[in-house]
């Protein structure tokens, strides 16, 4: 009875809170209406947007199409005016000097980081971009643009163009209409979103990011997408920690991608050698720029938490607006072939049939006005904001004040599709911009305090200490893409006719086409025909042609220059000593089809002049100056072979197209595969060899050192030896500076790793070097790793720290080498063996020899390297320091930190802008160093 009577009252009570909520907001609205309508307007501040419904204010119009929005206000209320935005007083300025006031303005008068940090912070994390004071982000957006150089952004080039080659080769709606009639539809936004992820992970985050794209186990595109809905528009104005399912999956994705990236810092870490230099894989890119360049002006390096939390913030930052541009602009050549012809006929004026470089993209004009036309008319950030800390008058004569606590707005997305900047504003047509560069701003116009070249209605990225680090980077990145594009397909629009403005989904935080946005694709036929591009090169340049020809024909007899034909004639007249037991040692040489060339041709002077029985693996089987290459994958099965598609795709390229297809980097990727298969073409080829000594190309050895070392050892005991590295606390031989297998040993290891090489490949497949999944295969299998470090050294004489304990020590291999520091070593082994017969070359006569000479008391812009750190104010302070310490032989100083060390090291060179400084206590190294004696 009871529960009938709750239930036959329940519904009056709802009823009527109902019905007062309804009340309360007519009421609120009324009051609203009335008090717009009938108030008067204080002229002294902005013109408040006639709104209906309180806090909801213009949000819905806004956010349905702000440039429309803002045209519409602009006819009624002027240039600046304010309306609301979520309860938000948001006060827009347009036009070239609303974008000088906002992007301009005063850190202590206006700041973004009250604006973004709510939406930001959850999505990169602490303590970087908006969640640090203003300074520290200077600081951190200088360390982004060092490793966003000329050298780094050159070679991108490749990385992008490979990355661009493969997706359109292997994109399933890009593969519909291969054999048959070659064409098909292609949703263009959709694929822009995936192609730039890629090409941006591969370049910007590195090798091992981008294989985590691929990679079939890993979750990172998920982990990406995660973190990407945190960008919601919403949580610009909710509270980071509001329980929603997206936001927890947010913060979730944001700790593992944190985990991932400093994972990835801590391997490299430990990777890298005692001599602290880095892997080759890693020399170039953003990674190893934040982990060894950048130091903050306190002096503390940055923790592996920031650059992780600056490495998803470059992943996730520049990934949307790029991918919109490079949509847009391919949509808008879908109407225009006229265009699509004549970039065209620009790449095969410009560059001929030769591949994308560089230096060739800073040619194609038309391609880059592309780009810029997109931009200007397709910005896809459509509001710049601000929040307002103090009253601010705006600029003329208005004497209209923006009140404390408004959200002001930018909109150079509006001011460039303004007429009175721009003749017929929504035609795109990049030709304008062969006629004016009046708008252009680049990069170095924005000194970070100044901003100066803000007043400007064409500003796609932004200006004033705010503006973005990315513009070269796209451009690059946006170019490659563009050229690739037009090169391989013609594309027609589906829907939509020439001259009509694209529709646009203002519905996340970056505008972006509507999808789906598709359109008729059709492959050309045949590759850039060269003739015209050959015909007008000669027709341009045909002066300057002759001049070269001249040249080469004559250059040989005006300059002698000790150059590499000169170093080689030199070589050749070395005769090798034969020694004895040489042939019980069979050297198994690992290179690759994209290096040989440059690395393999001073060994066949030296290292293999003396060796007598050798073998060189590389990644394609080809003869290179009448030595036979082997193909070390060819040992692999197919069935291993498929489980990996994308890393063996890329050894198909090879046998179609030749090792020169790939760039340096996608040989890398192969690289670490061929360790296993090596260890068994090996035993093929040499079943009764003694010893087998493993080293790369870039590995120098002191043969006569090593014959005598092994002579001292039994090759029937199960012997591997090598410099120890460890990963996870397992240990493995590194593999650039050699290392040896005796005959039982490798008999062995052969015996357990085959009826397991989908293990060990899995394992080489996870990891990123493949000396790693070998060493621990042997380790695996029962064979122990002997660490014979000194003798085998990771690291060119130049790097090595020289003391006490390696001083007496004979070198056996040395890595990193060039092929002059090869020829240098090998021809003070043939000076060693005449003068010295059966000493050993020591690390004493390498330092004698190719170090003590070049070191002098003080050196700019060179480091040489690590030590224990003092705070001091000047170099001489430093020296100072260096000579009351009884241990010190060597200092190094930069801005305010001097490091001391017992070691002696020559070091490398520096760019000045680290104001690095090295120096040497010669006359102590000579007296302590002098004084030891080798027996
Ligand atoms: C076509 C592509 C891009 C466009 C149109 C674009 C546009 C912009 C704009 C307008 C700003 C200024 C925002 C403001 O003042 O509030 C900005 C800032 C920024 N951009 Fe880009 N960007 C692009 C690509 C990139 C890329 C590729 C990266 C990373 C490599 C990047 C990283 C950043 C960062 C870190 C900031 C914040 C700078 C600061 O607040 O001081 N952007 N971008």
């Amino acid at each position: 009875m009871e529960a009938l009577l709750f239930h036959s009252r329940a519904p009056f009570p709802i009823a009527s809170v109902l019905v007062s909520l309804l009340l309360c907001i007519l009421l609120a609205t009324a009051v609203n209406i009335f008090s717009q309508l009938w108030k008067q307007h204080d002229t002294s501040k902005p013109p408040v947007v006639f709104h209906y419904f309180p806090v909801i204010g213009s949000t819905i119009t806004y956010g349905k199409d702000p440039l429309t929005f803002f045209a519409e206000c602009k006819a009624k209320y002027g240039d600046v005016f304010t309306f609301i935005l979520l309860g938000r007083s948001v006060t827009v300025y347009l036009g070239a000097s609303g974008n000088n006031f906002v992007l301009n303005g005063r850190q202590s008068e206006l700041s973004a980081e009250e604006v973004y940090s709510p939406l930001t912070t959850p999505v990169f994390g602490t303590d970087v971009i908006f969640d640090c004071d203003n300074a520290k982000f200077m600081q951190q957006k200088k360390f982004v643009k060092f490793g966003l150089s000329q050298a780094a952004l050159q070679s991108y080039v490749q990385l992008i163009a490979q990355e661009t080659a493969s997706f359109f080769d292997t994109y399933t709606p890009l593969q519909t209409g291969k054999g048959n009639n070659n064409t098909g539809i292609l949703d263009v936004p959709s694929a822009m979103a995936e192609l730039t992820i890629y090409t941006a992970s591969s370049s910007l985050q590195g090798a091992e990011v981008r294989r985590q794209f691929s990679s079939a186990g890993s979750r990172i595109a998920d982990l990406y997408h995660d973190l990407d809905m945190g960008f919601s528009p919403i949580n610009f104005f909710l509270p980071s920690w509001v329980p929603l399912p997206r936001n927890r999956k947010r913060d979730a994705a944001q700790r593992e991608m944190t985990r991932i990236y400093t994972d990835i810092i801590a391997q490299r870490r430990l990777e890298s050698n005692a001599a602290n230099t880095a892997k080759d894989t890693d020399a170039q890119d953003m990674i190893w720029n934040l982990t060894n360049n950048c130091t903050y002006k306190d002096g503390s390096k940055l923790p592996d938490k920031e650059i992780a939390h600056m490495m998803i913030a470059l992943l996730l930052g520049g990934h949307h607006s790029s991918s919109a541009v490079i949509a847009f602009a391919l949509l808008s050549l879908a109407s225009r072939p006229d265009i699509q012809q004549e970039l065209y006929d620009e790449q095969v004026r410009e560059l001929g049939p030769g591949d994308l470089s560089y230096d060739g993209l800073q040619r194609l004009k038309l391609h880059a006005h592309v780009i810029k036309e997109t931009l200007r008319l397709y910005n896809p950030i459509h509001s710049i904001m601000r929040l307002a800390k103090k009253p601010l008058v705006v600029t003329g004569n208005s004497g209209v004040v923006i009140p404390s606590g408004h959200t002001l707005l930018a909109s150079p997305a509006f001011s460039a599709r303004d007429e009175s900047y721009f003749a017929d504003p929504l035609k795109w047509d990049p030709h304008r911009w062969e006629k004016s560069s009046a708008h252009d701003t680049t990069d170095d116009d924005d000194d970070e305090s100044s901003g100066k070249g803000s007043n400007n209605p064409y500003l796609p990225f932004g200006g004033g200490r705010h503006r973005c680090i990315g513009e070269r980077f796209a451009y690059i990145q946006l170019g490659v893409i563009l050229a690739l594009f037009v090169r391989t397909f013609h594309i027609k629009s589906v829907r939509g006719k020439a001259g009509e403005l694209l529709t646009t989904d203002y519905t996340s935080l970056f505008s972006r086409p509507l999808t789906p946005a598709t359109v008729a694709w059709e492959r050309r036929g045949r590759p850039i025909d060269p003739m015209p591009w050959i015909r007008g090169y000669l027709r341009r340049y045909a002066f300057f042609h002759t001049l070269l020809i001249a040249a080469c024909i004559f250059l040989p007899w005006w300059i002698r220059r000790p150059d590499e034909g000169v170093q080689f004639a030199a070589l050749r007249r070395i005769e090798c000593t034969s020694l004895p037991q040489s042939e019980d040692v069979f050297v198994v040489m690992k290179t690759g089809s994209t290096v040989l060339r440059d690395r393999l041709p001073i060994h066949f002077e030296t290292t293999f002049k003396c060796i007598p029985d050798y073998i060189i693996f590389s990644d394609a089987a080809e003869s290179f100056r009448g030595h036979i290459v082997n193909d070390a994958l060819s040992y692999i099965d197919e069935s291993i072979k498929s489980k990996f598609p994308s890393d063996f795709q890329l050894h198909d390229h090879i046998r179609d197209k030749g090792g020169s297809a790939l760039s340096t980097n996608q040989g890398w990727r192969l690289d670490k595969y061929k360790f296993l298969p090596m260890i068994k073409g090996a035993l093929d080829a040499r079943p009764n060899a003694r010893w087998f000594v493993f080293i790369e190309d870039d590995t120098a050895i002191v043969w006569s050192n090593l014959l005598r070392w092994l002579a001292s050892h039994d090759y029937r005991q199960p012997y591997f030896f090598g410099r120890e590295e460890k990963v996870a606390d397992r240990p493995f031989a590194h593999g650039g500076s050699g290392y040896v297998l005796s005959n039982a040993a490798l008999r062995h290891a052969v015996n357990y790793m085959e009826p397991r090489m989908q293990e060990y490949f899995n394992l080489t497949n996870e990891i990123i070097y493949g000396d790693i999944s070998l060493g621990w295969m042997l380790s695996d299998s029962g064979i122990p790793l002997t660490n014979v470090w000194p003798l085998f050294q990771g690291e060119p004489p130049d790097r090595i720290q020289y003391a006490e304990d390696i001083w007496c020590q004979p070198v056996l291999t040395q890595h990193h080498m060039s092929s002059q520091a090869i020829a240098s070593l090998w021809m003070l082994e043939q000076a060693n063996l005449l003068h010295a017969q059966s000493a050993d070359l020591l690390h004493r006569d390498v330092f004698n020899a190719l170090i003590r000479p070049t070191l002098s008391h003080r050196l700019e812009n060179w480091d040489n390297g690590r030590g224990y750190e003092q705070a001091c104010g000047t170099v001489s302070e430093c020296e100072t320091l260096c000579m009351a310490d009884e241990t010190c032989v060597q200092f190094r100083y930069a801005s305010g930190q001097c490091r001391l060390s017992s070691r002696v090291r020559l070091g490398v060179p520096t760019a000045s802008k680290f104001g690095i400084t090295s120096g040497w206590l010669v006359q102590r190294i000579d007296r302590v160093y002098g004084g030891l004696q080798c027996h």
